[in-house]
């Protein structure tokens, strides 16, 4: 496969700022570009040893404090986020011909942000959120019916 990548130069000049600035351009380019799920990105974190794992998730928030996600805490991500908080994130915007690639430490936001969130979320969603655990195994379709 071969593609002839065309976009549009990144100039000094024309930079913003601050990176999250220049993210939030990004962003919103990525969001116009009307490409599906611009939100989504790929996290990768790794086990105490060091051992990477990757997994998408979706940006629900970004401001100074860094990129907000949700998850659950007893997951692979969360548990391995437990035990070494370097973590790297990348937004893969094919369609741009871009990706943004972020390096830095993952914290838990505050429970009323949590709560806040969940408020937002579909009923199907919220349910779905209380009836599975991540990262395990599901014995069968009934389990979580049930
Ligand atoms: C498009 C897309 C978006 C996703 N968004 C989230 C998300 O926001 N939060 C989340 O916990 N899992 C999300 N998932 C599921 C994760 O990719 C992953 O399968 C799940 O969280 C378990 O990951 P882990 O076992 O590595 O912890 C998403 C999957 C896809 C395909």
């Amino acid at each position: 496969m071969r593609e002839q990548y065309r976009s549009t130069p990144l100039l000094e000049a024309e930079l913003a700022i601050t990176p999250m600035d220049q993210f939030a351009r990004w962003f919103e380019d990525a969001v116009a570009c009307g490409f599906p799920e611009p939100n989504a990105m790929v996290l990768s974190t790794a086990t105490a040893e060091g051992r990477p794992s990757s997994r998408t998730v979706l940006l629900k928030g970004y401001d100074e404090r860094g990129f907000v996600f949700f998850t659950n805490y007893r997951s692979r991500k969360g548990r391995e986020i437990g035990s070494n908080r370097f973590v790297s994130l990348l937004f893969p915007w094919h369609p741009l011909a871009r990706q943004v690639i972020v390096g830095g430490t993952a914290a838990r936001i505050g429970r009323a942000e949590t709560a806040a969130y969940f408020r937002t979320r579909p009923h199907g969603s919220q349910l779905g959120a209380w009836a599975s655990d991540q990262s395990t195994q599901v014995h069968s379709r009934e389990v979580l019916l049930s």
